[in-house]
C-alpha cells in the first residue's frame, strides 16, 4: 500500500535511515514532513515502512527527489519504482517543470530508466574530527535570496529560512552557509558564495563550531574552488553521486544556474 509518511512513521523511517548508515537524523524527517506535507511517500509491507521518497518543490520550477530507500530485505520487488513514479506523478499534477535527484550507484538504472539523465558528478567530503587553530568570528546572518536564487537556478528561500535556525553566517557581500547536525558527522551546507575568500571565512567559522567532530561537505567537483578548499583544510573525498535531471512533459527550458557560486550543498535530499 502506498500512503502519505507522516510522524508516526519516524521510527520505521529511521530504521530505513540507519540500514544504509546515512546522515538524517529524526529532525531532518520532521523538516520535511513540514516543508512538504504532501511530498513524502510510504511504501507499507506487512504493517512496517518498506520503502520512502521524498519531494521537496522549489516553486513551479523544480522538484527535488530524495530519500529513496528501501529495506534490505524488501528489495527487488519494485517498490521503489512504484513510489518513484508516484512522486513523478504527483510533480507533473503539480505542474512544475523539472525534478532532479542526486543517485547513487544503486539507484541509477532505476531512475535512468524513469527518463533522468546525468547533469553532473556531486562528491561528500569528509573531514576526521582534528584540531586546527580557526577563528569563530561573530558572523551575522543575512538572507540573500537573489544569490541562492542565481547558484541555484530556482527559488530555495523556504528551505533556507528553515536551516538557519539551526547555523547560519554570511560575510557581508561575499555569501552565506549554514549547517545542522547529523547522525554521523555535523554537515556543512549550503554555502553559496561570490569568492572563495568568503568560503574560507565560513568554513573556519564552521570547523571552529565543531571543533573534534566529524564533518560531511558536499561539493560539486565542477567548482574547483570549493575542491581546492575541501582538501587544503583536510577534507577526503567519500562517496560519489551524480546528478540527475528529468523534465515534466511540456518543460519549457533547462534551469539556468551558476555552479561557480556553489560551495556546498544543502543535501542530497535537497539539492
Ligand atoms: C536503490 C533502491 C532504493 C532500489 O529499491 P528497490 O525497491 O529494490 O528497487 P526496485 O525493486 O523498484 O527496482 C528498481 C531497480 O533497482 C535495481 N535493482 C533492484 N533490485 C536489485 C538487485 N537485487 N540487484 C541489482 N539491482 C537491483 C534494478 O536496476 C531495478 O530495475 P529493473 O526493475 O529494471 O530491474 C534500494 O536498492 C536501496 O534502498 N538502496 C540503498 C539506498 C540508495 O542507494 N538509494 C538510492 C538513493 S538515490
Amino acid at each position: 500500500m502506498i500512503r502519505k509518511l507522516e510522524e508516526s512513521d519516524l521510527a520505521g523511517a529511521m530504521a530505513l535511515v540507519r540500514s544504509v548508515g546515512w546522515n538524517q537524523t529524526e529532525q531532518d524527517w520532521r523538516h520535511i514532513f513540514e516543508l512538504e506535507p504532501e511530498g513524502a511517500l510510504a511504501l507499507e509491507d506487512g504493517g512496517r515502512v518498506a520503502c520512502t521518497t521524498t519531494t521537496v518543490c522549489y516553486g513551479r520550477e523544480l522538484a527535488w527527489i530524495g530519500m529513496v530507500l528501501t529495506l534490505p530485505e524488501c528489495r527487488g520487488r519494485g517498490y521503489a519504482r512504484r513510489l518513484m513514479r508516484e512522486a513523478l506523478a504527483w510533480v507533473e499534477r503539480r505542474g512544475i517543470a523539472w525534478t532532479k535527484l542526486d543517485a547513487t550507484d544503486m539507484g541509477h538504472h532505476l531512475y535512468e530508466s524513469l527518463g533522468f539523465r546525468d547533469e553532473q558528478p556531486v562528491e561528500r567530503w569528509k573531514r576526521a574530527p582534528a584540531g586546527g587553530d580557526f577563528r569563530a568570528p561573530e558572523l551575522e546572518f543575512g538572507m540573500d535570496a537573489e544569490l541562492d536564487r542565481q547558484a541555484f537556478g530556482a527559488d530555495r528561500a523556504r528551505l533556507l529560512e528553515f536551516f538557519r535556525r539551526f547555523e547560519a553566517a554570511s560575510v557581508p557581500d561575499g555569501g552565506f552557509a549554514m549547517g545542522r547536525p547529523g547522525n554521523a558527522a555535523a554537515y556543512f551546507g549550503p554555502c553559496v558564495c561570490r569568492r572563495p575568500e568568503a568560503a574560507r571565512v565560513l568554513l573556519e567559522w564552521f570547523l571552529a563550531r565543531h571543533f573534534g567532530e566529524p564533518v560531511y561537505w558536499d561539493i560539486l567537483p565542477s567548482n574547483r574552488e570549493a575542491l581546492r578548499l575541501a582538501e587544503e583544510y583536510g577534507f577526503e573525498k567519500q562517496r560519489v553521486l551524480m546528478r540527475m535531471g528529468r523534465p515534466s512533459p511540456g518543460a519549457a527550458r533547462p534551469i539556468e544556474n551558476n555552479d561557480a557560486l556553489v560551495f556546498g550543498l544543502a543535501g542530497f535530499e535537497y539539492g
